[in-house]
């Protein structure tokens, strides 16, 4: 008999023949994030789910007693409560190798587009208000020789440093822990301590998962250390910025500027925030690429399958479970 599971969203269709070759598979129809009680509804009998931005909390838990694997379709898995998962000894995999030099590059295009306006530029010119040459029109500010801070040093921060170092940047990096000498020489990094990453970035690009540490990170007092020409990059999760901090940040010229692709209550977006000129705004799209997306939920379901069929998987978040 095959394993029962359900999907969160529609996947890409091979994706979905790969899983259904092998599962039996039921999927939330929308392209849309399932309600929790919905989602403990579907997993009464289900062993395995392949979640992508639901929630898997404490309740959906409680409803699956046959559940025995949880595959995200995503690197950061703060949707789900690991510490219920590992009560139960459910294996979470995530989809870390798939997505991270996407993100990187949808990360470097905020740090240039608000480095150079190149969303008022656009407006300008589609408005009909460009009419000549002018020596002080939309300056902006310049990106190479310029000190790029990255917060994490993981999977996205690094293709980052090797964005950063292309661009002859200074890169600067803070993390919970140092790299390796050879991984610093080899991405031109150098590591320093929060402040001093604070003081010295021009540009500030955040790579962190969201936990309790790095939630509200970057507070007003981050914002007060920060250069005031700083401009924040954040393609990591909304909660790591206090996003009323920045809105002030921005307001009273503690920093000049920000690219966001993520915010404290997706798909809320700070209607302060979404007035200014000198901030850049993507609806949470790091990872959006045809490729990627494939890749992610191709891995996904692999993952799954793996987990399914007793295997210890290459993409496990929690290893605690199996000692
Ligand atoms: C996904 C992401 O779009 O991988 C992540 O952590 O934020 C994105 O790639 C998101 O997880 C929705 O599934």
């Amino acid at each position: 008999m095959k394993p029962k599971v359900f999907v969160t969203r529609p996947l890409p269709a091979p994706a979905m023949e790969l899983l259904s070759s092998v599962c039996e598979v039921r999927n939330y129809p929308e392209d849309a994030a399932i309600p929790v009680s919905q989602l403990a509804e579907e997993c009464r009998e289900v062993e395995g789910i392949l979640v992508n931005s639901a929630r898997v909390s404490e309740e959906v838990l409680q409803a699956a007693p046959r559940l025995r694997a949880i595959s995200n379709c995503g690197v950061g898995y703060d949707n789900i409560e690991v510490e219920a998962c590992n009560r139960r000894r459910i294996p979470i995999t995530n989809t870390a190798g798939s997505l991270e030099e996407t993100t990187a590059d949808l990360a470097f295009m905020l740090l240039l587009a608000t480095a150079r306006r190149a969303i008022e530029a656009d407006r300008y010119v589609r408005a009909g208000r460009w009419d000549r040459w002018q020596w002080g029109l939309l300056h902006g500010l310049d990106v190479h020789h310029k000190t790029l801070g990255l917060l994490g040093f993981g999977g996205i921060g690094q293709p980052m440093a090797r964005r950063g170092h292309g661009f002859s940047m200074r890169v600067l990096y803070h993390a919970r822990h140092r790299a390796d000498e050879s991984v610093e020489r080899e991405l031109h990094a150098e590591y320093a301590d929060l402040e001093t990453l604070l003081r010295e970035s021009d540009f500030l690009s955040l790579h962190v998962p969201l936990t309790p540490q790095t939630r509200h990170v970057i507070d007003g007092k981050a914002f007060g250390l920060m250069k005031k020409t700083a401009i924040l990059i954040n393609t990591a999760r909304g909660p790591v910025v206090d996003e009323a901090a920045l809105v002030e940040a921005l307001r009273s010229g503690e920093i000049s500027g920000a690219g966001l692709d993520v915010f404290e209550e997706e798909p809320r977006v700070n209607p302060e925030l979404a007035g200014m000129d000198q901030v850049v705004l993507a609806p949470h799209i790091g990872s959006a690429t045809g490729e990627t997306r494939l890749r992610m939920a191709t891995l996904a379901v692999k993952n799954l399958l793996a987990m399914l069929a007793g295997e210890r998987p290459r993409n496990i978040v929690n290893p605690a479970i199996y000692s």
